[in-house]
């Protein structure tokens, strides 16, 4: 297993935000977070990536392990270098930079200059309409093409797996099919994606597997092709 999640209990101060959750990912698998606003998903996230440190939300207990170590203490940055990239909720790209620079941010744990700029240009094939526009400010950018940068910047890591939050928010439809269409050519290549959505619709489609939170509880697991037949989900998530 690549990923494994066990137990995790995660509170905000007083506020419970996971209770026992526990999940798992395999190399180049798509696998899915859906669930309504506050389940827990992001902080499902978070927990993977080391952003709860304990001024912002608290691990209680649980394990998390990468290829069967514990990553649990871990800092962010450390975990770049194990190979997780995180594509942060809003995609948080840096208004004011230049996309080449924006790009290269995602390699700052990298040296070899001259291997970063081939793995840019491979990874910019996936995106072409980004090439020639390498040097406008990202700012200036639409908001599918600046999540096509963020993309962009995750992969110049070279992740094991991407935790992506919402990737969809706020794309018109063209971009959300787009972004999907690239993420099953991301894992095809064997970088596995965990993917928190809510278009569930989306994510059922492209995810091989999806878990199904609710108030910070996963109440079903299952493949994505059994989930899109389950009345509860289907009336819950895909409009009966
Ligand atoms: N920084 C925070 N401080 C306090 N409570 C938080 C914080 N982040 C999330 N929560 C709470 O934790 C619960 C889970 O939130 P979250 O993981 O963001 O859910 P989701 O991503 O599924 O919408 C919610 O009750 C939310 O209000
Ligand atoms: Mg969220």
């Amino acid at each position: 297993m690549l990923l494994e999640a066990r137990n995790l209990k995660v509170c905000y101060g007083q506020v419970k935000a996971l209770n026992d959750v526990s999940f798992n990912i395999r190399t180049g698998e798509i696998v899915a977070m859906i669930g309504p606003n506050g389940a827990g998903k992001s902080t499902s996230l978070k927990a993977v990536c080391g952003l709860l440190d304990d001024s912002n939300g608290r691990i209680e207990s649980g394990q998390v392990l990468l290829d069967g170590n514990s990553i649990l203490n871990k800092r962010t940055d450390q975990l770049v270098q194990d190979g997780i990239s995180l594509l942060p909720e809003g995609r948080r790209v840096f208004q004011s930079m230049t996309v080449l620079e924006n790009i290269k941010m995602g390699a700052y744990i990298r040296i070899n200059k001259a291997e970063i700029k081939r793995d840019i240009e491979r990874i910019l094939d996936l995106f072409p309409q980004l090439k020639n526009r390498l040097k406008q400010k990202a700012g200036t950018l639409s908001s599918g093409e600046q999540q096509m940068l963020a993309i962009t910047r995750a992969l110049v890591n070279k992740p094991k797996f991407i935790l992506a939050d919402e990737p969809s928010l706020g794309l018109s439809p063209n971009f959300v099919e787009l972004i999907f269409e690239k993420f099953t050519q991301i894992s095809e290549s064997g970088t596995a994606i965990l993917l928190v959505e809510q278009n569930a619709y989306m994510a059922l489609k492209v995810a091989q597997r999806a878990y199904v939170f609710s108030i910070g509880e996963i109440i079903q697991e299952d493949t994505c092709d059994k989930l899109k037949e389950n009345e509860e989900v289907k009336n819950a998530f895909l409009g009966g």
